[in-house]
């Protein structure tokens, strides 16, 4: 019996949300909470997984951790062992042991840091070499786990923000050509600190509202005649009849080009431009993609109004966290004006979290 240990971080996405299915643009970051998988090999082809925030392990063997076999919290791991033999790996019968600090149904990714440490745990039990190849592969991987065996139709942002990433750095993805490139984020050094605000408001991908919005992209891609909305103008979409459609569209369209500004205001340390931009970017996801809440949208003013350069929700939306860009003198009085306006909303207590950069997954101990 071998064992070995792989660790992956959450992620928030600084700006371009809902665009990785659109082949378009995002940047988001590795935060300073991690999913630990030991992945310890057995004789025989059984499967487990323990997890110390689940009462019940699920058991089984390799043959049910496949689509429409594997069910419940588990199918993120699982799955993944299932997508790895799909790839032609040979895998013993093994047990995962789950440690995690990434909260879950936060929109910090969760899922895929629990996908990817297992991945990489699993890459240590196989003695494989962590390589840039090789963590490319297990982006698609995870990806499959998430799609075919856990069903939820979501974009690849997660997966390749927490095995791409570098340390210190964001990751500007382009997903049209899959090329990716690292963006150091030094706002710590310019006085300036990212907060992460839960507000338990739970979120989730497989409960149809994410979906449905891919659809509506793709319905509005194939009425332009184009493969995706990537390539769409402003005036494309200023001309598709459907109005629920063209708000989609033009959130899409816009966001890619924020993307595009935020990685240049960025680089030329325009902390105040950046701030701007997440705050188009939230009104873009508020009106014209209809994916916000009223608490995330309460964390967004209230932060502007104490001093935020800029604040937006991040990840899929219908809940989950908003980050906000703050003087780092003001970050105290932004978290404690966020709890009181939560407190006079009558809405249960946000949980403040930090943010990152902070690196990539990693294998931790390999037998
Ligand atoms: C979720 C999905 C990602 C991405 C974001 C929205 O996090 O997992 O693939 O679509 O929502 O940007």
């Amino acid at each position: 019996m071998t064992s070995s240990v792989g660790r992956s971080p959450g992620r928030v996405n600084l700006i371009g949300e809902h665009t990785d299915y659109n082949q378009g643009l995002c940047l988001p970051l590795t935060i300073p909470y991690a999913t630990t998988v030991t992945a310890t090999s057995r004789e025989d082809d059984g499967v487990t997984v323990r997890s110390d925030t689940q009462d019940e392990p699920w058991t089984g063997t390799h043959a049910t951790t496949g689509p429409g076999a594997a069910e419940g919290w588990a199918t993120y791991a699982v799955g993944v062992l299932w997508a790895l033999q799909e790839e032609g790996w040979h895998l013993p019968g093994v047990d995962l042991e789950v440690r995690s600090t990434v909260p879950m149904g936060a929109g910090l990714s969760s899922s895929a840091a629990l996908e990817c440490a297992v991945a990489v745990a699993v890459c240590g039990l196989t003695g494989r070499e962590l390589t840039g190849d090789l963590r490319h592969q297990l982006v698609a991987a995870c990806r499959r786990a998430e799609s075919e065996v856990a069903g939820a139709p979501t974009g690849g942002l997660d997966q390749s923000a927490v095995l791409l990433s570098a340390p210190g750095a964001g990751l500007l993805i382009d997903f049209e050509d899959g090329s990716t490139r690292d963006v150091p984020l030094p706002w710590d050094e310019a006085g300036r600190t990212l907060l992460v605000v839960d507000t338990r408001v739970s979120h989730a991908l497989t409960d149809g509202g994410y979906g449905a919005r891919r659809q509506d992209c793709e319905a509005a891609a194939e009425a332009l005649g184009l493969p995706s909305l990537r390539r769409a103008t402003l005036r494309d979409v200023g001309g598709l009849d459907d109005p629920r459609l063209r708000a989609r569209a033009r959130h899409v369209v816009t966001e890619n080009a924020r993307v595009a500004d935020a990685v240049a205001a960025v680089e030329s340390g325009d902390w105040a431009a950046l701030g701007e931009l997440m705050i188009a970017s939230h009104d873009s996801l508020r009106d014209d993609y209809e994916v916000s809440c009223a608490e995330l949208d309460l964390v967004v003013a209230t932060a502007l109004d104490a001093g935020a350069l800029g604040a937006r929700m991040t990840g899929g939306g219908f809940g989950g966290s908003a980050i906000a860009l703050v003087p780092a003198e003001r970050a105290e009085a932004v978290r404690r004006a966020v709890d009181a306006a939560f407190a006079a909303a009558g809405f249960a207590a946000p949980r403040h979290l930090d943010a990152g950069p902070s690196g990539p997954a990693e294998l931790l101990r390999s037998p």
